[in-house]
């Protein structure tokens, strides 16, 4: 009996065997990582339709919650090893009642190449009262999620009626210094696929870039469907009627592609990670709200953090499952691929 070798779909993996122990954070394929995604909370003031289901959500256990202490002994290690920026998401990260203190613990953390970056992407609720505190933190950038500026679109799409808390986290946004300011959209078919313009328009008056992202099978009630789905040139075709577009080179790893509007310094994004997928590039890691290490949003296994953190292990038994789950990603999403299986946690529950 002899056993059957595991092949990858793709570019063959450089090296096979075991992860490096020092040196970078680096994949089979030779990705560096520098950036790791932490979801602070499963938790959301809102219930997106695409995402979490209206009722019945089975929610992480709070035992299961890592704490402020656990979180910033990982992305200390993390820096250690190369990871320069901390994206801070959620469900929904304001959520959070410490999230003050998580910023401004993670904030302090040197790398070897200096300070790290922490950037949040949140859905804006209750950002107006909070951002003066987490711009003193240290927060560097923010991202916030809107799919939609029409109030009864968004109350059936979020089952929430709360836009003006929305519009007034992004006039808080607006008025603070962090900047590049990002809105983010995930494009809908039959849904806010008509407002695609205006949501530009309203970037541009809060001095914000609009990117629009598409729809990924990552719902939990599992409905995506490709032929509903809004693609990228869908996209610039919409917004060519109003703006010429002209591409920004240079993208490096960024999953969005960015063009100018009308020649301007105005810019607008698009995130297609279905129809072009970036995953040759990508240099993120996820850690989820209950201690769960994912080298991918669509990956079907987790490295769990919770018993080498609970079970006293040292700082380099976190570095060697930091490594291992860096080691283990695959080439690419394989959203394409005919055999494509949706991972079992919902976008909530992962992080964005
Ligand atoms: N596809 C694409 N983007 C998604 N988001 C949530 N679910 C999906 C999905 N299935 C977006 C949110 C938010 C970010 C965290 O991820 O709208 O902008
Ligand atoms: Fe909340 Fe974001 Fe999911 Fe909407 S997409 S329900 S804002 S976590």
């Amino acid at each position: 009996m002899s056993a059957v070798p595991v092949r990858l779909a793709g570019a063959p993996p450089r090296e096979t065997g075991e992860a490096p122990t020092s040196g970078p954070l680096v994949d089979r394929f030779g990705r560096v990582h520098r950036d790791l995604r932490v979801s602070l909370t499963d938790r959301c003031s809102l219930r997106c339709t695409y995402c979490m289901p209206e009722q019945g959500n089975e929610w992480l256990a709070k035992q299961s919650i890592l704490d402020r202490d656990e979180i910033v002994r990982i992305a200390r290690i993390a820096a250690d090893h190369g990871i320069t920026t901390f994206r801070l998401t959620g469900g929904e990260p304001l959520l959070r009642r410490d999230i003050v203190a998580v910023v401004e613990e993670i904030a302090r953390i040197e790398g070897p190449e200096g300070p790290v970056r922490v950037a949040m992407t949140t859905n804006g609720i209750g950002l107006d009262r909070v951002l003066p505190a987490l711009v003193d933190a240290g927060l560097t950038r923010l991202n916030i999620s809107i799919d939609t500026i029409r109030a009864d679109r968004f109350r059936d799409l979020t089952r929430r009626d709360r836009l003006d808390d929305v519009f007034a986290g992004i006039r808080a946004a607006a008025a603070s210094p962090l900047r590049p300011l990002k809105l983010n959209a995930v494009a809908m078919r039959g849904v806010n696929d008509d407002e695609l313009v205006d949501l530009v328009q309203f970037a541009l008056d809060h001095d914000a870039e609009m990117r629009f992202i598409e729809q990924m099978p990552l719902d939990a009630s599992h409905t995506w469907d490709r032929s509903q789905m809004v693609t990228r040139e869908e996209i610039l075709a919409a917004l060519s009627e109003r703006w010429s577009l002209t591409p920004v080179p240079g993208r490096g790893g960024a999953p969005a592609e960015s063009w100018r509007l009308d020649g301007s310094g105005r810019t607008v994004g698009v995130i297609a990670s279905v129809t072009a997928p970036f995953c040759g590039d990508c240099d993120r890691l996820r850690l989820t709200a209950d201690g769960q290490l994912r080298n991918c949003l669509f990956s079907h296994r987790e490295f769990d953090l919770v018993p080498v953190l609970r079970g006293g292990g040292s700082d380099a038994d976190i570095e060697r499952v930091l490594r291992a789950c860096i080691w283990k990603k695959l080439p690419g999403h394989a959203i394409n691929d005919p055999g494509f299986l949706q991972p079992g946690r919902g976008m909530n529950a992962i992080g964005g």
